[in-house]
């Protein structure tokens, strides 16, 4: 991977899981606008095609990919789109996830495993997928984990179990890769408004704004897709030369465990 100029994303090729809604969007829209070639995947065709569609005219380019990643064939061929369209990767971001909560007693057997397959072994799939032109441009991972292994709420262990093996691959992949000179990282986003807890992003951002959630975090301000694209964007470029095996909290202080309730707003 060659360094590009500070910013910009021009020189990356990128692929990103989870990109028909949420967060991966955000993640998208945040490439593209700084140059950078982007597979945008995931199983919902018409959100892809209307991603690519919106963020025609910006500086880079988004390429649609319906796949499920975890299905060792798509993965397979999500993996073949990558050289055929971008001729290569320098990052994989492997975003895609999915969250149903509920106590051990309540959470049936099939949804934790799907949240394993959708947030672990995704990720397992997806980079053994994509490890030959990783090496081949001596790329980078990005993983999705998540701030609540940091603090587990309550009812929703069978996410923390698998966010937090999100962060034993992210640390073991990174020794075992960073001979090839690939970097391996996961971010730990906070409370953002997304579709992963079965809202709408606005009904989402709704409950921020009545102050729902800011009791939890140091910042009394509501994080956005965008703040978590961003730190994305900082891996994926120069600046994350440098840095691999890190797994970096992108949660307006959530994680710091406040030791009494803050007021909604300052
Ligand atoms: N929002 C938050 O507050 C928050 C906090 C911490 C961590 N995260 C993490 O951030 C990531 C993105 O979540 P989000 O909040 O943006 O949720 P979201 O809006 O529900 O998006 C999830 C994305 O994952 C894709 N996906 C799920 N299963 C898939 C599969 N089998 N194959 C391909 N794609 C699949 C979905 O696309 P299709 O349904 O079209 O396949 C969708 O694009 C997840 O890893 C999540 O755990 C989110």
């Amino acid at each position: 991977m060659t360094p590009g100029t500070a910013g910009s994303l021009s020189d990356r090729r990128i692929v990103v899981t989870g990109a028909s809604s949420g967060l991966g969007r955000h993640i998208v829209r945040c490439l593209v606008g700084r140059g950078a070639t982007v597979l945008a995947v995931a199983r919902r065709t018409d959100r892809l095609e209307r991603l690519v569609t919106d963020l025609a005219g910006e500086p880079g380019r988004a390429v649609a990919c319906t796949a499920d990643v975890t299905d060792e064939a798509d993965a397979a061929a999500m993996a073949a789109a990558t050289t055929a369209v971008l001729g290569g990767v320098d990052v994989l971001v492997n975003n895609a996830g999915m969250e149903v909560q509920g106590p051990l007693d309540r959470l049936a057997r099939a949804d934790f495993e799907a949240m394993w397959r959708a947030n672990v072994l995704s990720i397992f799939l997806c980079t053994r997928a994509l490890l030959d032109e990783l090496r081949r441009s001596r790329g980078g991972v990005i993983n999705l984990g998540s701030t609540v292994v940091a603090r587990p709420p309550r009812g929703r262990f069978g996410y923390v179990v698998s966010k937090a093996a999100v962060e034993g691959i992210t640390r073991g992949l990174a020794v075992d890769l960073g001979r090839d000179g690939i970097r391996v990282n996961a971010i730990r986003p906070g409370i953002v408004p997304s579709e992963l807890r079965g809202l709408t992003e606005d009904e989402e951002r709704a409950r921020f704004e009545a102050g729902q959630h800011f009791g939890r975090q140091a910042l009394s301000t509501a994080g956005e897709g965008r703040d978590i694209a961003e730190a994305v964007a900082w891996l994926a470029g120069p600046g994350g030369r440098f840095v691999t095996g890190a797994v970096i909290d992108v949660d307006g202080g959530f994680s710091l465990g406040l030791a009494e309730a803050a007021p909604a707003r300052d």
